[in-house]
């Protein structure tokens, strides 16, 4: 018999615990500061816009959290989910590297964001939030959240990034499927939205303005709060189930990871599956992590690490993450879930830290693996894991050169089934690489607030 492909765990193996990495952060994390005061930012700052139980998450220094029963039961929709070695692309590409990949694509709305999604609308439904209002780039966050909400009995209301309402319209459906209201942002129903087509009619939106978008909404309700869906310290540890079932499964397949690989747009997928295993690298194990951006949107190659607002009005307390500058606006790569301008502090403050590092592409290279990967391996990829596929591909070939066995594991964080229309692009060869955008980003540099 071949080798095993798919390395199955059952109900009982779902995580009872998250893990908590800023408990062993080699440097702690550098405060959030209050936008208006500069001051370090308490939990009642946070109040307006969170439940005090994510606040509280978010400042822990506990390692290990546990999981409430009532998200544990709704994880068991689709968690665990499989562990799949990639035999067919390991040999179309030749080489003696072993690769994996942890599939999130089968959770009901096809990506990870669900993992954070169920547990932040949990907490809200535990103290009282009527409405949770959001911000969303390629509409997989916005589809988990309106998801989550649905499940809880709480409403929903979905900024969706210009660029991606008009790209992927069936993403609009599924959210309404689930009962979410969308709004195509920059909108007029807010001050920001405004603000922002006063200056240019036709902007194509950013994941920073659809947050300033949301978070206004959330401080003028007092039934409503906000969510975000990567970025902050509880989203990056509610996705640690990812990994932490990973760990397993790699067991079962009698192999450790020499390399982990992920997307990152905000962190939180490439968080989740490699958390779980920095304590054996703090330990001593030579893992290799590597976040891979895109080119249009660099913001740990080509950023700066300082504190910077996660909006792009400059509405939300200062995160230190590696930023390109908050008024950003990244070209409309098909990748939406990737057009941020900043990054996780935790995964910020990693890479500062040497454990890890960082690359970019442009997308056709891509959308090249990616066709690839579904010529080899069947499952057509969501755009923002096709960076993820490429680097394993290129450390894969890297391998083929010095006949090294290395295990490589990275995270397909969604599939790409409402995302044809990036896929057609792509195959009538229209796609387009846009240039690094220096003028861009040294303007954006500008707007990085001066601290300290
Ligand atoms: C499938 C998928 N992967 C990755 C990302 C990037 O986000 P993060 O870095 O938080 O995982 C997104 C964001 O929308 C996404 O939809």
């Amino acid at each position: 018999m071949a080798d095993q492909k798919q390395f199955l765990l059952s109900e009982s193996d779902i995580p009872k615990q998250w893990y908590n990495v800023s408990a062993d952060l080699p440097k702690p994390l550098d405060p959030a500061l209050h936008p208006g005061t500069g001051q370090p930012a308490g939990p009642e700052d946070f109040a307006p816009l969170f439940p005090m139980e994510l606040i509280m998450q978010e400042v822990s220094q506990d390692r290990w959290i546990d999981i409430p029963e009532p998200v544990r039961d709704m994880y068991r929709i689709w968690r665990p989910t499989p562990l799949i070695r990639a035999t067919g692309l390991e040999k179309a590409l030749g080489t003696p590297a072993k690769i994996f990949y942890k599939y999130e694509g089968t959770s009901p709305v096809g990506s990870h964001k669900p993992n954070t999604a169920i547990a932040q609308a949990y907490y809200n439904k535990m103290e009282g939030t009527k409405r949770i209002v959001t911000e969303t780039g390629a509409g997989q966050w916005g589809s988990a959240i309106a998801f989550a909400c649905q499940q809880f009995g709480i409403e929903s209301k979905i900024f969706m990034v210009s660029a991606s309402f008009d790209q992927k319209p069936y993403r609009k459906s599924m959210m309404q499927i689930y009962g979410g209201t969308i709004v195509s942002s920059p909108s007029t129903e807010t001050e920001a939205g405004r603000t922002i087509l006063a200056q240019d009619p036709n902007s194509p939106g950013s994941l920073g303005i659809a947050i300033s978008e949301a978070v206004e909404v959330t401080v003028q309700n007092d039934d409503t709060k906000y969510a975000l869906g990567s970025v902050l310290n509880h989203v990056l540890m509610h996705q640690t189930v990812i990994g932490q079932e990973a760990i397993k499964q790699m067991d079962m397949a009698g192999v450790y990871p020499d390399i982990i690989i992920g997307c990152a747009g905000g962190g939180s997928n490439l968080s989740g599956i490699a958390f779980p295993f920095i304590p054996e690298r703090i330990a001593g194990k030579d893992t290799r992590f590597i976040a891979v951006e895109p080119e249009a949107s660099p913001s740990m190659t080509r950023g700066k690490f300082a504190y910077d607002f996660g909006d792009a009005i400059g509405m939300t307390p200062l995160l230190k993450m590696h930023t390109l500058g908050h008024t950003f606006i990244p070209n409309p790569i098909h990748a939406g879930g990737l057009r941020y301008h900043g990054m996780a502090p935790l995964l910020s403050n990693l890479l500062e830290a040497g454990i890890f590092e960082a690359r970019s592409y442009h997308q056709k290279t891509c959308f090249e693996a990616a066709v690839q990967f579904a010529a080899t391996e069947g499952i057509i990829p969501a755009p923002e894991p096709t960076h993820a596929i490429r680097a394993a591909i290129d450390e894969a070939l890297v391998c083929k050169e010095t006949g090294e066995e290395k295990v490589i594991l990275f995270n397909l964080s969604g599939h790409g089934h409402l995302d044809m229309s990036a896929y057609d692009n792509y195959l009538s060869g229209e796609m387009v690489d846009y240039a690094y955008p220096a003028e861009e980003i040294a303007r954006a540099m500008e707007s990085v607030p001066q601290v300290g």
